[in-house]
């Protein structure tokens, strides 16, 4: 048997030699993020360091939307500090409570989404720096440009209107993949619009916590170069997922807790109120994809619910249960966070774990759970013994038309309620409404509108009136004919309705 054949445990080397990476690389970087999520990473570099604000900016030049800047005023760079910033797994002291951890953030941020980041910064003591970096294939080598001085302290010395006092970070995207190619005005404020709602809900809800604790303001706006004009602000409010105002069941949260090894690890319990309308409940995509574990490391939020990581499995029932785990101190093993921070993957002995968590009196998760899903089915039981009713139809806010059939069983087979403002004939003049059976449409008298003085203009106005009438009439159009009880209802809130317009009239 010669040497090569036997297994050695060392292995025998002539020396190293550098192959830093190609800037292909770069390309890799992030895959899995989106705008929200990217700008999240740079925010998160504004918290470490220690911005009191950040704004958000789109850039919009010809119609276009060119660019995008995120501004804080953080204690900023240095020289050398921005050398490590653009480095690839550049290497700093991390402190307890800093959200950075790997030293790919910022890069894998801006190549996710724009083809190339400029940095400028200034920090105490130090002139203003810029670094720049492109992803472009054709260059070779992993070069960074070094940005004029006068640059750089020209464009920190800008009014971003956030308070300033002489540090802070500026980072720039330049051509954004996902912005339209287009200057069509509707388009262009279609997009605004809607990725400024993404980035405001994401924010709100994954810093939450940080946002509370009065840490961080954030602030979004669009300037538009060529008139020199900068839009409305719009701040992100926090979004607490746990923000009820009312425990869904008496006891909770409770607090499960589990031992590993010398670790105490909390499972902090919730159970929703049923049926809640708050934004913190629905979270966008409804309560139902919302359930599960939520995980937090230094106060930020890694994942939002959307899973049972093994311990359980989603199901509607489910729907009211979240749970706060925070992570910090955790090995890799059990859990830990993907380089996008939008995820945590857990070891095969979170589920062991958490099966073993308990509160002080004895509840298991397995309790905890059964006491979410009867909280839920407790409130359908109470659904289902109502009546079915007439859905409602045109004329109505789609808000309030899911209000309704949350709430009520629908006869969807039947022709919908509308509800219409019209101009009452002269003989009618002080009626308020009036029943169009056959077309299934409640007419409400034109001259009565100002009345309703609702925010809503339109159609779908006077959403207070129409819910309060639909709930009132809704019989009168069920059945063949109207009963002589139905009718003199019918009178009778005629009467009262169209004495009370009159009054409200002379106010
Ligand atoms: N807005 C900023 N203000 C001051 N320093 C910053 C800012 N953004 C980035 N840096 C510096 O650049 C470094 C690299 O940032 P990057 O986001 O790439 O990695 P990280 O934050 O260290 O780790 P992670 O990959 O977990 O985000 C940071 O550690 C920080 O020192
Ligand atoms: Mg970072």
């Amino acid at each position: 048997m010669t040497l090569s054949q036997v297994w050695q445990e060392q292995v025998p080397v002539d020396g190293t030699i550098e192959l830093p990476p190609d800037r292909r690389a770069l390309d890799g970087l992030g895959r899995n993020h989106s705008l929200p999520t990217a700008l999240a990473d740079l925010v998160d570099n504004s918290i470490d360091a220690g911005a009191s604000h950040v704004l958000i900016r789109f850039v919009r030049k010809h119609g276009r939307l060119r660019g995008l800047y995120v501004v804080d005023n953080g204690k900023g760079m240095s020289d050398s500090a921005i050398n490590v910033a653009m480095t690839l797994g550049g290497r700093r002291e991390y402190a307890a409570k800093d959200l950075g951890s790997f030293g790919v953030g910022l890069k894998a941020a801006s190549f996710s989404n724009a083809k190339a980041v400029t940095v400028l910064s200034r920090t105490a003591g130090h002139a203003p720096v810029g670094r720049r970096l492109e992803a472009d294939p054709n260059k070779r080598g992993f070069h960074c440009d070094v940005v004029a001085e006068t640059f750089a302290k020209a464009e920190l010395s800008r009014r971003w209107g956030i308070p300033w006092s002489g540090t802070g970070t500026i980072v720039r995207w330049d051509e954004v993949f996902g912005f339209p190619a287009t200057n069509d005005p509707a388009r262009v404020e279609e997009f605004i619009t809607r990725s400024m709602t993404e980035i405001i809900n994401h924010l709100g809800l994954i810093l939450h916590r940080i946002i509370d604790q009065g840490r961080i303001a954030i602030a979004l706006d669009v300037e538009d170069v060529d008139q020199g004009l900068v839009g409305p602000r719009s701040r992100v409010d926090s979004i607490d997922p746990f923000g009820y105002t009312k425990t869904g069941k008496a006891g909770y949260p409770r607090n499960l807790l589990a031992r590993h090894g010398d670790l105490s690890v909390v499972f902090s319990c919730h159970i929703w109120p049923p049926r809640s309308r708050m934004p913190e409940f629905n979270l966008v995509t409804g309560a139902e994809k919302h359930q599960g574990l939520y995980f937090y490391r230094r106060d930020r939020l890694l994942q939002a619910g959307g899973s049972w990581d093994g311990v359980s499995v989603s199901a509607r029932e489910r729907q009211l249960a979240r749970v706060e785990v925070d992570i910090d101190g955790l090995p890799p093993a059990l859990a830990a966070m993907n380089p996008e921070k939008s995820r945590v993957q857990v070891g095969p002995d979170f589920a062991t774990l958490a099966a073993s968590a308990a509160a002080d009196d004895g509840t298991a998760f397995v309790d905890y759970l059964t006491d979410a899903e009867e909280r839920f089915k407790a409130s359908r039981k109470r659904r289902r013994a109502r009546k079915a009713m007439i859905p409602p139809g045109r004329g109505f806010a789609p808000q309030l038309k899911r209000a309704i059939r949350d709430e009520i069983p629908m006869q969807d087979h039947q022709v919908p309620i509308t509800m219409r403002w019209t101009r009452f004939d002269r003989a009618h003049r002080d009626d308020f409404f009036r029943v169009d059976r056959a077309d299934r449409v409640l007419l409400l008298n034109e001259r009565f509108r100002p009345l309703a003085k609702s925010g809503r203009r339109g159609a779908n106005d006077a959403a207070l009136l129409k819910s309060v009438l639909y709930l009132l009439m809704e019989q009168a159009f069920t059945g063949e004919y109207l009963g002589v009880r139905d009718r003199d209802n019918i009178d009778l809130w005629q009467e009262v309705l169209s004495t009370a317009a009159k009054v409200d009239a002379s106010e």
